[in-house]
């Protein structure tokens, strides 16, 4: 770690352990454990953080309960708590170094890919800062003598469970969670720590009251678990894998407690011979060589139309062979590690998995010779659709290439999936990508482009890849409920 450019205020900001955030202050856990924080890019441990237990949700909950029952927060006035919300943008952005600095080292991601996420995460707080004194109820039409209006309030206590793959950006969803005034809960991905509690801390000193935004540090069986089946929090925003998301529905019905969940895809990346193939090759590679492949929307499905798979291989291949792998200081890095060496392992099964079924690995599939979880980027060829590869989230920097004859086998091929998160399709014709766009089952279509997220555009997935929709005014909807109120008017 001594080799990586860190300030002095992160180097001592390392030094502390990165405990819970209950009631406006950094606790630790209640029966003292912790957890170690390790660099991805080395395998070291760089930090603590405490491990909670059941005792520890509790007591977050106590906090978040009380704070939103003695509406110490949505009886704030709602252009004061837009104020407060906007300030937390500002104090992350004057932290900016600091908080990428710490993300780069707990997520292995690289520095560049950690400022757009800090950036995306102000903007998000900046658009959701605007909420609170818009955010409007209704009066529908009744019968005769009575007077109904519809008002849309806060749900009570959230739960958000996050993953690893950018841990700065939950921020944006926490600031929905404050906007439609809700207390929240973070559990951040046992990964990831370190930036959830200076999250809290700039919340904290933009004047969110205590109680309102606390954050619990452990594992996903213990606090993520105890979350879901706390009778004190009132929904569950979950984001992460299929198996847990629907361990989580399950556990949430006992109580029919409301969840919202994203849970991953397999996104077909579709390309036509009349694309620009040099833009959409490029896009390609970013679209599974970002973050080491450690994203949801990542374009892992390339379908090729057969005129052209030869040269949109060729192009791919060029632009991959020989890309640097190193830490995400390093000026010179193209690809970072993966998060763990559980992450690094399941990749690994993946590689191999793809050879047993007969596809040609075309380049990459080994770890360089250096410590940390690092993995080539990795392209295989001849990949059929029925094959695991193709068909189960690899979450790493491995792409399946598949070659289509007609628009309609793209389309049977791209929807013959159990995941729906996302697809793009990369085409000149309006009609081809209009016909498309109808035809594929997914949350999102990207066309001659990909990942392309704003904070006031809509995102989720169907099918496996969950329900509910995260970011603009979807959030607003999933983080309210309606109350009814009927009035009886005249004698
Ligand atoms: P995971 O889904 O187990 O973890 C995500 C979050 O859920 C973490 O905060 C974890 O502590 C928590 N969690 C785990 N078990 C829980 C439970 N029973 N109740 C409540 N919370 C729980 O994902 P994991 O094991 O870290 O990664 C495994 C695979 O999941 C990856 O290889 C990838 O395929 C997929 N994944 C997808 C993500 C996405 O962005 N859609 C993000 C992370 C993982
Ligand atoms: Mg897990």
């Amino acid at each position: 770690m001594n080799k990586y450019p860190l300030s002095e205020a992160t180097r001592n900001r390392l030094q502390q352990t990165f405990g819970h955030f209950i009631d406006g202050e950094i606790v630790p856990s209640i029966n003292g454990e912790t957890m170690d924080v390790l660099d991805p890019a080395s395998g070291e441990r760089i930090a603590r953080a405490s491990a909670g237990a059941r005792a520890d949700v509790d007591r977050a909950v106590r906090s978040a309960r009380r704070s939103f029952d003695d509406r110490s927060w949505r009886s704030i006035d709602p252009l004061e708590r837009e104020r407060r919300i906007r300030t937390m943008s500002r104090l992350l952005l004057d932290q900016k170094s600091m908080i990428t600095e710490l993300d780069v080292l707990d997520s292995g991601l690289i520095s560049w890919y950690v400022d757009f996420c800090v950036d995306f995460a102000a903007n998000g707080i900046d658009y959701y800062a605007g909420w609170p004194s818009k955010i409007e109820g209704s009066i529908p039409p009744a019968p005769e003598g009575f007077s109904v209006r519809v008002e849309r309030e806060p749900i009570g206590v959230i739960g958000l469970i996050t993953p690893w793959n950018g841990p700065i950006t939950v921020f944006g969803s926490v600031a929905a969670a404050l906007a439609t005034g809700n207390s929240v809960i973070l559990k951040p991905a046992e990964q990831t720590p370190m930036t959830a509690v200076l999250m809290a801390e700039i919340a904290a000193e933009a004047g969110i009251p205590p109680g309102v935004f606390n954050v619990l540090q452990g594992r996903g069986q213990e606090v993520g678990a105890g979350l879901v089946e706390h009778p004190g929090v009132d929904a569950i925003s979950f984001t992460g894998s299929v198996a847990t998301g629907k361990a989580i529905q399950a556990a949430a019905a006992g109580q029919v407690k409301r969840v919202t969940l994203e849970l991953g895809g397999k996104s077909p990346f579709i390309v036509f011979p009349d694309a620009d193939l040099e833009a959409a090759a490029a896009a390609a590679r970013m679209a599974v060589w970002g973050a080491s492949g450690q994203v949801c929307t990542a374009g892992s499905r390339v379908l090729v139309h057969r005129s052209v798979q030869a040269e949109f291989t060729k192009l791919v291949i060029e632009g991959t062979e020989g890309m640097t792998l190193g830490d995400g200081f390093d000026a010179a890095t193209q690809v970072g590690p993966l998060v763990s060496s559980e992450q690094l392992e399941r990749v690994r099964k993946y590689i191999a998995i793809g050879r047993d079924e007969g596809a040609t690995l075309a380049v990459g599939g080994a770890s360089p010779d250096r410590s940390g979880y690092f993995i080539e980027p990795t392209v295989f060829t001849d990949v059929k659709n029925e094959m695991r590869i193709a068909q189960e989230e690899i979450f790493g920097p491995v792409m399946s290439i598949l070659p289509f004859d007609t628009e309609a086998e793209a389309v049977r091929i791209a929807n013959d999936s159990l995941y729906g998160l996302a697809a793009g399709v990369w085409t000149t014709d309006l009609d081809t990508a209009g016909r498309m766009t109808s035809a594929l089952r997914t949350g999102t279509v990207w066309i001659n482009s990909y990942q392309m997220v704003y904070p006031s555009i809509p995102y989720g997935g169907v099918k496996l890849s969950g329900h509910g929709r995260n970011l603009g005014a979807a959030s607003i909807e999933e983080l309210t409920q309606l109350k009814t109120v009927w009035t009886k008017v005249g004698e």
